[in-house]
């Protein structure tokens, strides 16, 4: 799009009326947002339809210039969608790039939409209403995301591999268990999302500057209008709050955590030495270099992406913090902000969910390191407890014991004779075997939200029934 073309050589034509001189060169550098708040062009045409109907509505504005309104703005949006709209700098931000455009298409009716509005509700509402546009995106995104993992958690509940903890075998999982972990905290983020957008949706068109008008405007209709269940209450709040921006960028903080910590596990889980999964070649890249390399680059952009969205939080707390009421430029910084970390999340999400459906999950691998570490040694120990009574802290003892001679030996515990067995311990019989594999300990872990298949199956259940 062509930039600038716009005559504007003295004081700025939308408010200009007091100065004798236009800015200087650098003030207009800082000043301008329309290389960035241009993205807010559909939702500002939105809202101007709204007040300008509403406006007609109320006798405010006549029915003949709010239609000459309505259809400017309707071409400027055909102008704006074509690539054809001149955007201009010297106008600074998107708002007034429009209102200057409709002047030319319209004329003087254009300079009655300003009426019982401002810039200050006016970029409140379209910001929000973009906000809103990216939750309900998030929202979707994370369903698909949580689809994939109930597809990958059905398909492998009953596949074992090693649960951990301190990134040490710890006990044997399934597979289909670790999914549903996923599960749960993409969950708990579209949740939040959903929360989010109940949070947000009240209407700031009509609070004006900061105090409301004497205009008698109507802001149930445009709320209304607009898809909002109400408008706010309070005018100072409402032109000075950013809490929905904030409020999205804490959930796509937390979202890409989660995002960023599944990242990190595809990492590790398709190294050579894991080998739990191979990542399918739509999801990886070669080495310019070593042949025999597949990189798992869409892993490690999801992580790396978590770190852009972090900051974009903490930049625009850091801007509202010290801010006294009502609107202060610095606002104006909060939009780059949140664009970006949703660009990002909304990448991240894509990306991984296809990561998810495509990754070849290696079942033997999973098993044999499943079977590793002495990671029935609990079972073992629970046995003691179970069959010959002994207190569980004595059980632990006689169960390191084991361990150690297992490790001594070179073997598993499976592995040790009867006879070894029975000199750790008197009350040990054969029985024990049978809860020394990784099936028989993950199927005894039926405890509600435990690993057993069945109960992953019902968790799986759960879950499908309140998508
Ligand atoms: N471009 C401005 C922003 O993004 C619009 C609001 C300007 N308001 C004002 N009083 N200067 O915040």
């Amino acid at each position: 799009m062509a930039e600038d073309t716009k005559d504007t050589t003295s004081s700025n034509q939308m408010w200009g009326g007091r100065f004798a001189s236009g800015p200087a060169a650098i003030m207009e550098e800082i000043n301008a947002s329309i290389d960035f708040d241009k993205k807010l062009y559909a939702q500002d045409i939105r809202g101007s339809i709204a007040h300008a109907t509403m406006l007609a509505h109320q006798g405010i504005i006549s029915s003949e210039d709010k239609d000459k309104i309505v259809t400017g703005l309707n071409t400027i949006l055909s102008e704006i969608d074509a690539g054809t709209f001149m955007f201009s700098r010297k106008l600074e931000d998107i708002h007034m790039n429009i209102e200057a455009r409709l002047a030319d298409l319209i004329g003087t009716a254009a300079g009655r939409l300003h009426t019982a509005r401002s810039r200050n509700d006016q970029v409140a509402l379209d910001f929000r209403l973009w906000v809103k546009e990216e939750l309900q995106k998030a929202e979707s995104l994370l369903t698909g995301l949580i689809a994939a993992f109930l597809d990958r958690a059905q398909e492998h509940a009953d596949t074992v591999m090693p649960g951990f903890t301190h990134l040490q075998t710890a006990q044997p999982v399934t597979f289909g268990h670790h999914c549903m972990a996923y599960v749960e905290m993409f969950g708990r983020d579209r949740q939040r999302v959903r929360h989010a957008i109940e949070h947000m949706d009240e209407s700031p068109i009509g609070a004006a500057a900061l105090a409301g008008t004497g205009y008698a405007i109507d802001r149930h209709m445009t709320a209304k209008a607009l898809g909002f269940r109400e408008p706010t209450r309070n005018s100072i709040d409402t032109v000075s709050d950013r809490d929905f921006a904030l409020e999205f960028l804490s959930i796509a903080a937390i979202s890409a955590t989660h995002l960023s910590r599944l990242a990190e596990e595809i990492v590790i889980w398709s190294t050579p030495q894991f080998g739990f999964i191979r990542l399918s070649d739509a999801f990886s890249t070669g080495s310019s270099i070593m042949p025999q390399k597949k990189n798992p680059d869409a892993a490690e952009l999801v992580r790396a992406k978590t770190g852009r969205i972090n900051g974009s939080l903490i930049a625009l707390l850091t801007i509202m913090k010290g801010l006294p009421l009502a609107y202060s430029k610095d606002m104006q910084e909060d939009k780059e902000q949140v664009f970006d970390a949703a660009e990002s999340l909304e990448l991240a999400l894509a990306a991984m969910t296809g990561m998810v459906r495509d990754m070849t999950v290696r079942a033997d691998r999973m098993k044999a390191a499943a079977g590793s570490g002495f990671s029935t040694a609990t079972d073992l120990a629970d046995w003691l407890v179970r069959e010959a009574g002994l207190p569980f802290r004595d059980a632990h003892h006689v169960t390191g014991r084991a361990v150690a001679l297992a490790e001594q030996k070179g073997c598993d515990l499976a592995e040790l004779s009867l006879e070894d067995l029975q000199a750790i311990h008197s009350a040990i019989t054969t029985d024990i075997y049978s809860v020394l594999t990784v099936e028989a300990s993950v199927a005894s872990r039926k405890s509600y939200g435990g690993t057993a298949p069945d109960e992953v199956r019902k968790q799986i259940a759960w879950w499908r029934s309140r998508n």
